[in-house]
């Protein structure tokens, strides 16, 4: 079979990103460029400062991925772009650049959605996993609960109510003094606690089995934090971080491992920041066994926003068939599934 070279750009939040990917599952190279020194600061992503430096580092980002790659315009077959869910002014420089590139050396367009990206960053890192599987899509904008029937096509299953399961992190690590961005932090302060010491209450949703809701939680840890201080009580904060991320990920591992065994599926995967916590991994890899479930996710720089994951879902969509015109829009609310253009 004919190789099929892809250039993957992706600029929907934080990260300016490219990489060039052979066929959707190895990657020739894979550039990011982090604003994240930047937005701590302010204790999380400025909208603003992030299209600004997208601007800036677009071009040199996209040149460093095709000369590790050794490959040149001329090479690829296509070129597949994040067009949404994100913030709308850093999607539209990735977007943009895209379709110049696309214009100027008449290469085909493919614009990928940010989730199916996520999910895909799995096909690179284990060559032999093929849908159908479940997968638990969990990151700082996002969580979802996917069914995964084939090569882009996605059924969502479950989704947050609130507040996404990276947020949480990232909002109660605030609240601990830890900064931005939080999930890393209290994964590694949690390694000191004890997950046992606080009962935080885990959200039940009556009306459905797979959303998730994480704000009563996030308030729960802000009313401790609250009464420590009024009752003038150290907080011990290692203690706070182990039995906040217990509860979020024992409520992600029901949930996962539920919709796996109800829906007659062998295969789990993860996918999105949270997909890297050390706990999540482990209470998940403890559940699958369990139950005869193969377990995936992938390594951490393919978990967080990256290109690569991008140009491996560019690959299938373009196999399938999609191709975008140069009035390929950024689309900050896209829904999984929902096309446009
Ligand atoms: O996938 P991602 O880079 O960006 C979005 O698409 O949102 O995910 C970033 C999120 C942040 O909220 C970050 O705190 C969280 O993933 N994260 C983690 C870990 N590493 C990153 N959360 C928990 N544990 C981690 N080890
Ligand atoms: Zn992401």
């Amino acid at each position: 079979m004919e190789n099929i070279t892809i250039l993957g750009i992706e600029t929907s939040c934080d990260e300016t990103a490219a990489a060039v990917v052979v066929n959707g599952r190895e990657v020739k190279s894979n550039i990011i460029s982090s604003q994240i020194p930047l937005h701590t600061i302010y204790g999380g992503v400025v909208p603003e400062i992030a299209s600004r430096k997208h601007i800036e580092k677009i071009n040199q980002v996209i040149e460093e991925a095709l000369d590790k790659a050794d490959t040149a315009l001329e090479d690829l077959d296509a070129i597949a772009v994040t067009y949404g869910p994100g913030l709308v002014g850093a999607l539209l420089v990735g977007v943009s650049a895209a379709k110049a590139i696309s214009y100027a050396k008449n290469i085909p367009l493919v614009g990928v959605h940010h989730i199916e990206g996520h999910i895909s960053a799995n096909y690179i890192e284990h060559k032999e996993l093929e849908p159908p599987f479940i997968c638990l899509v969990a990151s700082g904008g996002h969580s979802h609960l996917v069914r995964v029937l084939d090569y882009g096509k996605y059924e969502i299953l479950g989704r947050t109510r609130d507040d996404a399961a990276g947020e949480a992190f990232d909002k109660v690590a605030r609240a601990i003094g830890l900064g931005y961005p939080g999930g890393p932090k209290i994964d590694a302060l949690a390694k000191e606690g004890d997950a046992e010491a606080i009962i935080f209450p885990k959200a039940k949703l009556e009306d459905s089995l797979y959303d998730f809701s994480f704000s009563g939680l996030k308030s729960a840890v802000l009313n401790y934090l609250n009464q420590c201080e009024m009752k003038n009580e150290p907080v011990n904060t290692a203690n706070v971080a182990a039995s906040f991320q217990k509860a979020v990920v024992d409520v992600l591992t029901e949930h996962t491992i539920l919709a796996a065994k109800t829906l007659g599926m062998d295969k789990v995967a993860t996918a999105g920041g949270v997909a890297s916590n050390s706990a999540l991994q482990k209470a998940l890899q403890l559940a699958c066994d369990a139950e005869g479930l193969a377990y995936y996710h992938p390594s951490p720089v393919l978990c967080t926003d990256n290109a690569a994951m991008i140009g491996a879902a560019g690959y299938f969509e373009y196999r399938n068939g999609t191709r975008h015109g140069l009035d390929l829009n950024a689309v900050p609310n896209l829904k999984l599934g929902e096309r446009q253009g």
